[in-house]
């Protein structure tokens, strides 16, 4: 036998498809949402990025419960039609649609003014919005794009909210981080679209670094006040953060996927445990794996100091825009 019979021996493939199918059938969720009673009624919650994937679970779950939900999502045509399926699977019609475009800090502030004036409290915030693998590109603001929507629109939005979530307390601030963070790096000049490689997800890797940093900064300023602030890793989801990458690579990606990564169903669950749990009341400033569990962050989203000057460099940043 040569080398490549052996390489192409039709047991690697039956061997691997009862891998692939094993693996699939272990995964397991560790915490069930529709076994946790927390009613969510009285409280508001916005969730970005709520028209699809992960979001869009998170948001259902919230309007199970009975909470005023908030969809903040950039396409008005894909936020009706989430908003309605929500509407109309949970009974519940107090989930309302609001646009923002989380790349542009004009579109934040509107939005974030449209909160401030009709509502008179929100409870939950998770900024889930978050893209992967868009080409180089520098906003109007002039910050990169992957780092505009997934990290300074949602630290802007967060800050220009965060009187009224305060106000609201006992509140909670859930991030929709990655594992890919551990993979980051933070180097300021990043936010300005320079020194970056766009390969491998590297660029996406930063903002999530960056998320759980400025995280946990967030929770450090709000001690005391009834308002926590965690981050969360989702889990290697199949969903539309994959958009901007070429087909091909999403056929495969889905295919892979198929068997090993969850649906954004699954993906929900562990935002959801971070924006609900009672266990989780009064718990700040963590970061919790996708099986619900409270891990470590990297040591870079561990280094305080580093947490100040990023926490202050992205206000610099926001502020007169
Ligand atoms: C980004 O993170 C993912 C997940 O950890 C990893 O597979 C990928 O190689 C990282 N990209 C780079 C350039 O480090």
């Amino acid at each position: 036998m040569s080398v490549l019979d052996i390489l192409c021996h039709p047991l690697w493939a039956v061997s691997t498809a009862l891998l692939a199918i094993v693996v699939r059938l272990q995964r397991r969720v560790v915490w069930d949402p529709k076994a946790c009673a927390v009613r969510l009624t009285g409280k508001t919650a916005i969730v970005t990025g709520a028209n699809t994937g992960i979001g869009k679970f998170i948001a259902l779950d919230f309007a199970r419960r009975g909470a005023r939900v908030i969809l903040a999502c950039r396409s008005e045509s894909r936020g009706t039609a989430a908003l309605n399926e929500i509407r109309q699977i949970t009974g519940n019609a107090d989930v309302h649609l609001r646009l923002v475009d989380l790349s542009s800090m004009d579109s934040v502030r509107e939005f974030a003014k449209k909160i401030l004036e009709e509502e008179k409290a929100l409870h939950i915030l998770v900024n889930n919005a978050g893209v992967s693998g868009l080409p180089k590109q520098i906003t109007k603001d002039g910050f990169e794009a992957s780092f505009a929507t997934n990290h300074l629109g949602p630290f802007l939005l967060t800050n220009l909210l965060l009187d009224l979530i305060k106000r609201s307390a006992p509140a909670r601030i859930v991030t929709v981080s990655s594992v890919n963070h551990k993979r980051g790096q933070v180097d300021f000049s990043h936010f300005h679209g320079e020194n970056l490689v766009y390969f491998m997800d590297q660029v996406y890797n930063h903002t999530k670094l960056h998320n759980v940093i400025c995280t946990n900064e967030l929770a450090r300023r709000l001690q005391e006040t009834g308002v926590t602030a965690n981050s969360v890793h989702p889990g290697v989801v199949m969903t539309e953060v994959m958009r901007h990458y070429p087909a091909w690579i999403r056929y495969l990606f889905n295919l892979v996927g198929f068997f090993f990564f969850k649906t954004s169903e699954e993906g929900a669950v562990s935002p959801i445990y971070c924006a609900v749990a009672e266990e989780l009341e009064g718990v700040t400033g963590k970061y919790f794996d996708s099986d619900c569990s409270l891990v470590l962050p990297a040591p870079l989203a561990r280094d305080a100091a580093l947490a100040v000057k990023d926490f202050e460099i992205c206000e610099r940043l926001t502020s007169k825009l």
